[in-house]
This record gives structure tokens, sequence and C-alpha cells, in this order.
């Protein structure tokens, strides 16, 4: 039975699962000084990740999305995304990553069940590429992306966070990218998180921009479908490509909402700006709590806001995005 349902009548077939929240990048949006390392932290294991697919999927989860911090920087990385793709009623396995370590396990990951990959690609300049992630490797990551086609995927998602002065004015740039290549280029509107000072109101540019720049160029919106996510998608005759806008800061962004997250240390998260996370951890250490773990779950879904906070300024708990998995 369908059971992941809130009080507006949104149906949540899809989880964002955090398996860590270390990165090795230092995006200035996310991680400016890089990772803090915090010595009595630990990750979910295995089988606790085991356990709350299992329950997840059992009330009606049919897709998993695994992310970080970068998820690739666990070690048993490619047994997670076995774990989780052998769950009866999980179809579809993706992850997002900064595409640091693409190139060299996409493969495996393939064949460890992953059906889908989000990539972070912030500039097609390698320099403004180093300056806005704090790491010089966008070579690598582009040959991440060569990778996955390569490994059989056909479509790889790209996620681009446009930002005034930096990046913003490579619009043109990308576009002429996903031309010939079976990209879906996701901008997502820079988004105020806790610890971010003047960043935002010094980088922000607003979603409706971009639409109305690419609706300029020739760019149609395609109608949603019924369990579309919050994503906005354009196609053009001329491009292989696909566009993603994504902007949270939209009126009715969240009547869309169609996902629950899971952090790295085991907490349900009704929303990615949400002030508390319901713990979850004290029913995954055994098996048999199956049926405490879907109360939990039923309990805490009941609570789950209309939207958030963040146009009056209120960007909740969540102090970067690497903390809960973005
Ligand atoms: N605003 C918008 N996007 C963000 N991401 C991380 N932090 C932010 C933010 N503050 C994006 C990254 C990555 C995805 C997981 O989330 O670019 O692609
Ligand atoms: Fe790492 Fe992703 Fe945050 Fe960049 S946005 S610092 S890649 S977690």
């Amino acid at each position: 039975m369908f059971e992941l349902q809130d009080a507006f009548a949104r149906k949540f077939h899809y989880l964002r699962l955090s398996v860590t929240d270390v990165c090795n990048f230092k995006c200035q949006y996310c991680l400016p000084d890089g990772y803090r390392p915090d010595g009595r932290k630990s990750f979910l294991t295995l089988d606790e990740i085991r356990r709350l697919t299992r329950v997840f999927a059992a009330m009606g989860t049919n897709k998993v999305r695994i992310t970080g911090g970068e998820p690739s920087l666990r070690k048993d990385f490619t047994a997670i995304i076995e774990t989780v793709a052998a769950t009866p009623g999980i179809r579809k396995v993706a992850m997002t990553t900064n595409g640091y370590r693409m190139a060299r396990q996409v493969a495996d990951w393939r064949r460890a069940g992953l059906s889908a990959i989000n990539v972070s690609v912030d500039s097609l300049d390698p320099r403004m590429f180093h300056q806005i992630t704090g790491e010089n490797r966008f070579q690598e990551v582009m040959a991440g992306i060569d990778a996955a086609f390569a490994a059989g995927f056909e479509q790889v998602k790209v996620n681009t966070v446009l930002m005034r002065g930096l990046n913003d004015g490579e619009l043109g740039r990308f576009l002429g990218w996903i031309k010939d290549n079976p990209i879906q280029l996701r901008f997502i509107e820079l988004m105020q998180t806790g610890e971010m000072d003047e960043l935002f109101s010094r980088h922000h540019v607003r979603g409706a921009l971009i639409k109305e720049q690419l609706l300029r160029a020739g760019w149609q919106q395609k109608v949603r479908a019924h369990n579309d996510g919050p994503a906005e998608v354009f196609w053009h005759p001329d491009y292989v490509g696909e566009i993603g806008l994504i902007m949270p800061y939209a009126k009715d962004f969240c009547a869309s909402c169609n996902r629950l997250r899971v952090s790295s240390l085991g907490k349900l998260h009704l929303c990615l700006f949400g002030d508390y996370g319901v713990e979850l951890r004290d029913l995954l250490a055994e098996d048999g709590q199956h049926a405490a773990l879907q109360l939990r779950l039923r309990e805490a879904l009941a609570d789950k806001k209309a939207t958030h906070f963040l146009h009056q300024g209120q960007t909740g708990m969540t102090p970067h995005l690497a903390s809960i998995g973005g």
C-alpha cells in the first residue's frame, strides 16, 4: 500500500539518502572553507542503509538518490548502490556527485545497479570551474561524463548554479555544449543557507531571468507529468540536450515536492529548509523494527508543512547543502 503521503496529498515516491557529509570540493555556495571534520560522526552503515531502504520501499518508495557530501568518498560506495538496488520495490537508483571519482568508477557503479547520475559542472571554463569549486579538476569531471556515456548511460544530468559576476555569462556556452550531447542541464537557482553571509545577495540570479532568456531563444517548456518533481524542463528542436530549471523561490515550487530526505546520520528531513530532523537511527540497529519505523515515518509525515519559509529569510537548520544532501 502506498503510505508516504502528507496532509496536502503530496506523494513521496522518492527518497534522497545522504551517506556522508564529507566532501573534497569547496564550492563557494556550499563549503567555501572546505569540509571541517568532526571526529565523532559515524555515518549510516551498510546494514542500516539496507533496513532503511527496505522500510521506505515497503511504504511505496520506488526511487532512491544517493547523495552526500560527496557519496563516492565512501569506500563501500559500490556496495551501497548494490544494497539499495537489490531492495524489492526500488526501481531507480540515482546519485549526485561532484564527478571526482566518476572517470575511474562509473562503470562499476553501473554494474552495481546505478540507473541515473547527476554531476555538478558550474563552469565550462577550467579557471572559473576552479574558482567556484575550489578544485582544479574540470578535465577530470568532463572525462567522467564521457566515461558515463561509455559505460552505457543514455543521458547524464548536469547541475549548474549560475551566479552573477562569476559564471552567469556562460549560458550561451552551456547551450552550445548540449546541442549534440544527451545531457539534461539543470540550472539550480542559488539558495540561501544558514552559513552564507553576503554570497547570496552578491551572486543570486533569479531563475525567472534564465527562463526568459530560454523562451526568447526558442526553448519550449514540457508539460509536467503527474509525479514530476519541481524542475521545469525545456526542449528545443535543434538540440539533443534538455534544460531543467530548479527555482526554489518560484511560487508553488513546493506544491510539486515529491521527495523525502534522510541525512547521513539517520535523521528524516521533511524539507531541505526544515527546523528539525526526525531520529530514525535508534530503530535501524537491528532487524525487527520494521513496524516501529513505519509508525514513526507516518507520524512524521503528518507534520510536513506546505512550503519552506525562505521568502521570509528563514533558512531553517541547514548550514549548507552538504549537510543534508541537496
Ligand atoms: N544553492 C543552490 N544549489 C546548491 N547546491 C549546493 N548548494 C547549493 C546552494 N546553496 C547544488 C550543487 C549540487 C547539488 C547537489 O546542489 O551545485 O549540484
Ligand atoms: Fe561538495 Fe557538492 Fe557542496 Fe560542492 S556542492 S562542496 S561538491 S557537497
